[in-house]
């Protein structure tokens, strides 16, 4: 049984930013101590960006295992890896490039396939690499989620049967997405509500209304595709700066700069 999402305030993007890298790593360097490696799923878009530089930048390069993540992704864009809107792309340049993974537990999303079978890949090989038996889904350690100006969250747009799927990647076409207007394929939510962990990094204040919506507003997932993460494991983590907060009115804490 889920519980309420905790929220957290960052000032800005780049208070956010420090505290989600601060969240990785200290979920990477737990996981590995518990389990031997750490499995999580990365985000595209903007607001990631600043959160990989700083986890390649010199403290967390360190302090991370690098070496024992398994690196998979919540949504692709249809595109091949080397294309600008390739999510892989933009981790590859930001994070993976500059520290040391191992690039066997690099498992990215092949953008360049047909999408139905690329999303059929992606269910395998999370399961391959998560070790899953039989019925029971695999357990990524930490889902990092974006939220679209209309609620979607990775590849889940409004009104797209993945939201409802029971397995665990979808494609997504092109006519219900928002730009960059291509295919997807996205992780849905068998997936990522099997996760331990999920954490939304939300910046700006073109998404308050859409944090709203999906924090307080009616229950209807399919119109506000984020109300349907609710990690069976735990708590979804809601990182927002100021400016996505703002509509909020039942915050558990009070707005505080980072450290
Ligand atoms: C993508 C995503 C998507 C993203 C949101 C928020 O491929 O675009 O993974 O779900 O997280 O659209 O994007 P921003 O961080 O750019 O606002």
């Amino acid at each position: 049984m889920s519980e309420r999402p905790w929220i957290e305030v960052a000032a800005d993007l780049e208070d956010l930013a420090g505290r989600a890298a601060r969240l990785f790593s200290e979920a990477a360097r737990a996981a590995v101590a518990a389990r031997g490696r750490f499995a999580v799923a990365l985000s595209g878009g903007s607001t990631p960006r600043p959160v990989y530089e700083r986890l390649a930048g010199p403290h967390h390069r360190e302090e991370v295992p690098w070496a024992r993540i398994e690196f998979f992704w919540a949504d692709e864009r249809c595109v091949p890896p080397e294309a600008p809107d390739s999510n892989y792309r933009m981790a590859r340049e930001t994070l993976l490039d500059r520290v040391a993974v191992d690039p066997e537990r690099v498992h990215r999303i092949r953008g360049e396939a047909e999408p139905a079978a690329a999303a059929r890949e992606c269910a395998g090989e999370l399961r391959r690499a998560l070790d899953a038996a039989g019925e029971e889904p695999p357990h990524l350690d930490l889902a990092l989620l974006g939220l679209g100006p209309d609620g979607h969250t990775a590849s889940l747009f409004p009104d797209s049967a993945a939201i409802e799927s029971d397995r665990l990647a979808e494609a997504v076409p092109a006519a219900l997405v928002l730009p960059p207007v291509v295919d997807r394929v996205t992780l849905t939510p068998v997936a990522l509500n099997a996760a331990r962990a999920v954490a939304f990094l939300v910046s700006g204040g073109s998404k308050a209304a859409a944090v709203r919506a999906a924090l307080e507003g009616p229950r209807d997932p399919a119109r506000c595709p984020a109300q349907a993460i609710a990690p069976t494991r735990g708590r979804a983590r809601w990182l927002l700066d100021a400016e996505a907060a703002a509509g909020l009115e039942g915050l558990d804490r009070p707005a505080a700069k980072g450290p």
